[in-house]
């Protein structure tokens, strides 16, 4: 299961289970100290309009689940992941978290900035994927607000990068609220201030979606996709975008421009140099970039109606297929194998630190990072 380099990075058992003492112990720590710091528990926490209810935790400001009905009002949570928060301390692929600071690969974990060299933990081979080791994913984020009910539940988790972060430069401040803004709709905002020193910031969601549900044991090969994307960046082996070429998608595998099965055409997408099979590609959204909310994706799988609709501020989106998940634990006893779910996620240029020909995602002290989705359900 860990044969792939790139998403799958394994801590050393030793290292790992210390860490999840130490979890549970700063945890501890905090629910016998002052009132507030109780906030900085770690917990799961519900946000519930009728039959539509969303479960996250502050481990990784992360999506636990999402439950939705389909045209029947047969109910099926429609995310990967685990059961438990603690199952999660283990999760190497990724279900759920916002990532960052600097969400995706950046090669070599290397990049020059202000003529400073800065060099990121690398855990993904030579390159470092996702922020790093200990990345906004594997972080204890504040629980600022928390309205679990009512017209428009929402939760808002409050992150402080430290200066020195996996290698990072400056202080910064982060904040993620999830709304249920609407009828089956769920809204995430992100924001970020970089405090003291000019710093890169790109964070993406990286939830596995499968409408069918996530134990029906179904992949989503048969769900039809549409993205609202006529370019890509091209990825390398090592899936970065070290030749800096955005090419169109038309008449190759990756397009996406009407409503086709995510099955149709997955056998010819070979990536990683032949280790994996399947998308993890960079879309350049159309008209994305220029702060506005666009349509990002259009997703339904036939077979149960259940249909979701993805809107943006963001100029790419990477789409992964699950291609490494083999085997791997999920909920309620249940395995995930290959394509078993599908992640959208919408982001900044990937590696833009290392590419000055792609807008840049640094921040000088005071600016701030802004990335809004929504998702808009339906059945
Ligand atoms: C994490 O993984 C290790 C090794 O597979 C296992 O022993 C441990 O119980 C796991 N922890 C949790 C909370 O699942
Ligand atoms: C970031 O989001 C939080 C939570 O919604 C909000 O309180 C804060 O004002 C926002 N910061 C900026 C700079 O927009
Ligand atoms: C899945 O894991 C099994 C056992 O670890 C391994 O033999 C197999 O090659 C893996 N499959 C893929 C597609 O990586």
């Amino acid at each position: 299961m860990l044969a792939i380099a790139g998403r799958h990075v394994p801590t050393p058992m030793a290292r790992r289970e210390l860490f999840l003492a130490l979890l549970w112990l700063a945890a501890l720590a905090l629910a016998t100290g002052p009132a507030d710091a109780t906030r900085k528990m770690v917990g799961a926490y519900e946000l519930r309009k009728g039959d539509f209810s969303v479960r996250l935790t502050n481990w990784g400001a992360r999506v636990m689940s999402v439950v939705l009905p389909d045209c029947k009002g047969n109910l099926a949570d429609v995310v990967l992941g685990r059961d438990t928060i603690a199952e999660y301390v283990n999760d190497t692929e990724y279900f759920g978290p916002i990532t960052g600071r600097i969400a995706q690969r950046v090669a070599r974990g290397r990049f020059v900035l202000d003529g400073k060299v800065y060099q990121m933990y690398r855990n993904a081979g030579r390159n470092t994927i996702h922020g790093g080791d200990r990345g906004f994913s594997r972080s204890i984020w504040t629980v600022k607000e928390y309205v679990g009910g009512g017209e428009s539940p929402y939760i808002t988790f409050y992150y402080r990068s430290f200066d020195g972060e996996q290698g990072l430069p400056g202080n910064v401040d982060a904040y993620v609220t999830y709304r249920m803004s609407g009828p089956y709709t769920l809204g995430v905002h992100m924001n970020a201030t970089a405090l003291d020193k000019a710093t890169p910031v790109n964070l993406l969601l990286h939830v596995y979606w499968n409408l069918r549900g996530e134990g029906s044991g179904r992949d989503v090969l048969g769900h039809t996709l549409r993205l609202h994307a006529s370019r890509h960046a091209v990825l390398d082996d090592e899936l970065l975008p070290s030749s800096g070429r955005i090419e169109p998608v038309a008449g190759t595998p990756l397009d996406f421009r009407t409503p086709t099965p995510i099955g149709s055409r997955i056998c010819q997408v070979v990536v990683m140099g032949g280790r994996a099979v399947g998308y993890d590609a960079n879309y350049i959204i159309d008209g994305g970039g220029e702060g506005m909310l666009l349509p990002v994706a259009q997703v339904r799988d036939p077979a149960s109606g259940r249909a979701l609709e993805l809107w943006a501020n963001q100029p790419t989106m990477q789409l992964y297929t699950g291609n490494s998940l083999n085997h791997t634990a999920g909920k309620r006893g249940k395995v995930y194998d290959r394509y078993a779910g599908f992640c959208l996620e919408t982001m900044g240029y990937v590696d833009a630190v290392n590419h000055p020909e792609f807008p840049s995602q640094t921040l000088r002290p005071g600016q701030v990072y802004k990335h809004d989705m929504v998702y808009k359900f339906s059945f």
